[in-house]
């Protein structure tokens, strides 16, 4: 979890303090940041969006998290060609990251999912698109998804696979929420671990918005009171 969230209107990049004036683990902290900053530069400075309370990962984290990810994926992949299968809309911005970090052969094929609820709630899923046949049959799949929240998407999506005839099935999560798991479903992999808040940003939407941030940051409580309907998980 984060050591620490930025203000409203605070740069996304934010300053950091010298190390003399830190105490030991916030200096260690610190110096990681710093470590990561200089692998990942962020070319853009964007104030924090007035609709986030506050920032639960910084582009440098995530990037930091998806390259461990990474390592990981293509460690279980070695020598066995497989395919990505995006979860969309949501996973799009993750996956993207994702295989570009992936240095073996792999394919990408996208399937969609909705859950009509409203607010912040799921409702029912409904299974827009699949991958076509030949893409699932006999193929070994990786589903990648923006969060694992309640289960229910992933669970029913790798029963479809399995069902459609894909040699086996695997899930990668960006995040995971396990306080809201509804099922027993578990990750493969995932990025990070995340508390009972809903989340915005790098994919992850509210009523369709916010999928554009680089950054993922908790929503402010007055944005999601009102209930709205959503769609396009
Ligand atoms: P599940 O079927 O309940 O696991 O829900 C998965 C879908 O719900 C995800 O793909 C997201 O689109 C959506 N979702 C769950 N929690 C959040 C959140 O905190 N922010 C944005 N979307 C969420
Ligand atoms: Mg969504």
């Amino acid at each position: 979890m984060p050591e620490r969230s930025l203000r409203v209107g605070e740069l996304c990049e934010y300053p950091l303090r010298p190390f003399d004036r830190l105490d030991c683990a916030a200096a260690a902290h610190a110096r990681r940041e710093l470590r990561v900053r200089r692998r990942f530069p962020q070319p853009h400075r964007l104030p924090v969006h007035e609709d986030v309370e506050h920032i639960l990962f910084t582009e440098a984290q995530i990037g930091a998290g998806i390259d461990r990810v990474a390592r990981e994926v293509t460690a279980a992949y070695r020598g066995t060609g497989f395919t990505v299968v995006s979860v969309l809309k949501g996973s799009c911005v993750f996956a993207s990251d994702l295989i570009r970090r992936i240095p073996i052969p792999l394919e990408l094929a996208f399937v969609s999912a909705s859950s009509y609820g409203s607010g912040v709630e799921s409702g029912a899923l409904e299974v827009n698109f699949f991958p076509a046949e030949s893409e699932i049959r006999g193929r070994d799949l990786l589903l990648v998804d923006d969060i694992l929240d309640t289960g229910r998407t992933l669970a029913r999506l790798v029963d479809e696979m399995n069902r459609r005839g894909a040699r086996s099935v695997r899930t990668c999560v960006f995040l995971d929420k396990p306080a809201r798991r509804a099922t027993s479903f578990v990750a493969d992999f995932r990025v990070f671990e995340v508390e009972d808040l809903f989340v915005v940003g790098y994919g992850l939407d509210f009523a369709g918005h916010y999928r554009n941030l680089p950054y993922v940051g908790a929503l402010k409580r007055e944005c999601y009171e009102r209930p709205r309907s959503s769609a396009g998980r």
